[in-house]
């Protein structure tokens, strides 16, 4: 009974759909969570209020200015109590208003207000009609949220209330079920004692004002690592390269550009960290001399590129260890798991997290990556195609292992 004694914060917005969320809410009470449920005031249009706390066996909120029933007069912080007594957040229905509305940091009714406070994880469940559902501003926006550390339940694709076919069907409750079990199990706050640092994303080396020399990295992966470490409860710093990736919630970032920007962030801020994981592709070579000005194209002419190495973070972090947990990551294109060992023993790391490109070409910007862990004994853990988020939570799980023995 995972759930069980769990306090689950059911969101209900406008749409067909809601009726469907009081069977998820009583199953949710049959589990042993705890249920409370907000609604708008479009979803009281659907479904009563009543019925809602009969199921959840609590009064529902709608009101954002309702006054405290115990105190008589005092506006109650309401939206705080609410926000902070939830493990978990579930917006089911989730409107394309409401969802555009939480994008955006709007906070017009109750149900907006406690997301905007919630710290813990929050699941939006989208069911709406196929056309609102595809239509590019509700997609940006849900994206959005996901890069930012929201849970976003993909619809069930089947016949709508319109009459259309399509993606937009709330899916069934035994799913939405699974899917709350697997982020109360990641959520659980077992890394409260972990001050994470992670590396994502490029560096950028200027050639000339204009111009430089980066790599293909998206930086969702250590985005990733950023966000489920945070989830779990660890303090999180992210130094991170140029990404267009938006900020997990409540993860500290620094944003640098080139190899010298992250080495002088990293080893100031691996300084308070307990575990760092460099998941960043650092450029290995720059220009001697970036051009102050923009190196303009003569007839006939080639400019030459004279090069120097970058200083490696890591082997520096490698040297002045001090207890801490260090992971690396290895890309390679052949002979991944000899190479990535080398990696391990010569920047003295205690896991390092072989991306090979031969088994998984696509990893560049992909949600989902293919990797295997090598720890110091050699040992290797060859995991399958999971999405960026399982793979962070697998590694952080080795990592807080390695602490545990610390
Ligand atoms: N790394 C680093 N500083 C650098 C280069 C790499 O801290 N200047 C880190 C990366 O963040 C990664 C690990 O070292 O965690 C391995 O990076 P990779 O580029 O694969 O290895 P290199 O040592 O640069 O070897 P090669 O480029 O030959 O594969």
């Amino acid at each position: 009974m995972p759930l069980r004694g769990t306090h689950i914060l059911v969101g209900v917005t406008g749409g067909i759909a809601a009726y469907k969320v009081g069977y998820f809410v009583r199953e949710l009470v049959r589990a042993g969570a705890q249920v409370r449920v907000v609604m708008t005031e479009a979803a009281a249009r659907f479904v009563t209020p009543l019925t809602f706390s009969s199921l959840s066996k609590h009064p529902v909120a709608m009101d954002l200015w309702a006054s405290d029933q115990a105190s008589g007069a005092r506006l109650t912080a309401r939206h705080i109590d609410l926000a902070t007594w939830a493990d978990l957040l579930v917006i089911a229905p989730a409107s394309a208003n409401t969802i555009a509305k939480i994008a955006h940091g709007r906070s017009d009714n109750l149900l907006t207000v406690v997301t905007l406070a919630c710290p813990r994880p929050v699941i939006l469940a989208p069911a709406m009609d196929a056309d609102m559902y595809l239509n590019s501003a509700t997609q940006r926006n849900l994206a959005l949220l996901q890069e930012r550390g929201y849970h976003i339940m993909p619809p069930a694709t089947g016949d709508l209330a319109s009459g259309l076919k399509g993606p937009g069907r709330l899916p069934e409750v035994e799913q939405l079920m699974a899917f709350v079990e697997r982020i109360i199990a990641g959520a659980q706050q077992d890394l409260k004692r972990l001050r994470l640092l992670v590396t994502a994303g490029p560096t950028y080396e200027a050639i000339d004002p204009v111009r430089f020399i980066g790599n293909r990295s998206s930086g969702k992966m250590g985005f990733a690592i950023a966000n489920a470490a945070a989830q779990r409860g660890a303090t999180v710093t992210l130094v991170a390269g140029p990404t267009h990736l938006e900020t997990p919630r409540n993860v500290r970032r620094i944003d640098v550009e080139s190899t010298e920007e992250m080495k002088r962030a990293v080893l100031k801020e691996a300084r308070r960290a307990t575990a760092v994981i460099m998941a960043a592709a650092v450029a290995d070579y720059r220009p001697v001399r970036p051009a102050p000005q923009k190196i303009k194209k003569r007839k006939g002419e080639v400019p030459a590129l004279t090069l120097r190495q970058t200083p490696d973070i890591l082997a520096t972090l490698g040297k002045q260890k001090r207890g801490k947990v260090l992971v690396g990551f290895a890309l390679e294109t052949e002979n991944g798991r000899a190479h990535a060992r080398e990696k391990l023993v010569e920047k003295n790391l205690d896991l390092i997290v072989l991306n090979s490109l031969a088994t998984h070409p696509g990893v560049f910007g992909s949600d989902t990556n293919r990797v295997t862990f090598i720890g110091r004994r050699g040992n290797a853990e060859e995991l399958p195609e999971l999405p960026k988020f399982d793979v962070a939570n697998r590694l952080l799980d080795r990592v807080h292992t390695l602490l545990k023995r610390r």
